[in-house]
């Protein structure tokens, strides 16, 4: 089964100079699968993650998420389709800093107005699996970019959704916190077969993924898959890399 499906996709911004963001977008992602977007600087993934997650409205085509086109929802059910239905990821965290780590982390399920038994459980369950129990009532501003990121992972993944998407959810990090989040993410992905769709400059992160799908100008151009080794992939992203063009950013 497609846990989302892209079709003909266009992104168009009005303005005084109009921009074609995306132009006939397909892309089909299975259940549990774990899909890389990688392309220079501008080439569209960020307006592709957008139209997914519904921030942002496409200028045609379609967007069907485990069967559901959020986009002929009313406004109310939306806000509840995407709560339980999305997990979002992003490069500087989103967390709030007038909260503890906990209650960052128990938020989406406190909009929902969930039983303090329950946020309780699945908080500790989270910590545990994201090695973050000892920060739960700390600040965010007392732990590092890397606790901060799995924090996130951890508040996002707490609603269960059956969508993860992540916008260069490594861009911020050292080499080393890099590597620990996305062998979280690949984790998460392994036992919860939670679908994760994954944008990064980085070849090492996208070496996590299953596939990866590359953007030019608003276009797929390719896409490649892992085999057994994630080492021999990385090498086979760099070499697409060099064809589609390296980031100046
Ligand atoms: N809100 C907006 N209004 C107008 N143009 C926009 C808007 N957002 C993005 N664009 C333009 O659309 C194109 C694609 O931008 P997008 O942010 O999707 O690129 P990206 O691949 O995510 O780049 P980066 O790797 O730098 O994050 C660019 O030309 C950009 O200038
Ligand atoms: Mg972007």
């Amino acid at each position: 089964m497609d846990m989302l499906m892209v079709k003909s996709l266009n992104k168009t911004y009005e303005g005084k100079v109009k921009t074609q963001a995306l132009s006939e977008i397909n892309l089909a992602i299975k259940k549990g699968e774990f899909v890389g977007i990688m392309g220079p600087s501008g080439s569209g993934k960020t307006t592709l993650l957008n139209m997914v997650s519904t921030i942002d409205a496409p200028s045609s085509g379609e967007v069907i998420i485990g069967g559901t086109n959020p986009y002929q929802l009313k406004a109310s059910q939306l806000a509840a389709f995407r709560r339980r239905q999305l997990g979002f990821v992003f490069q500087d965290f989103n967390l709030l800093d007038t909260l503890t780590v906990a209650e960052n982390i128990v938020l989406p399920l406190t909009l929902d107005k969930q039983s303090l038994k329950l946020m309780d459980a699945k908080l500790k369950t989270l910590a545990q699996r994201l090695g973050i129990q000892e920060i739960l009532n700390k600040r965010t501003y007392e732990i590092s970019g890397g606790q901060k990121q799995r924090a996130a992972i951890a508040r996002a993944m707490i609603t269960s959704p059956s969508l993860l998407l992540a916008d260069e959810p490594t861009g911020a990090l050292d080499s080393n916190s890099s590597r620990i989040v996305m062998e979280m993410l690949e984790a998460i992905n392994r036992s919860d077969e939670t679908t994760m769709l994954l944008v990064s400059h980085d070849p090492v992160a996208a070496s996590y993924c299953h596939r990866v799908v590359f953007i030019r100008d608003g276009r797929l151009d390719h896409e490649i898959r892992r085999g057994e080794s994630r080492q021999e992939f990385f090498h086979r992203i760099m070499d697409s890399l060099a064809i589609t063009g390296r980031e100046s950013s």
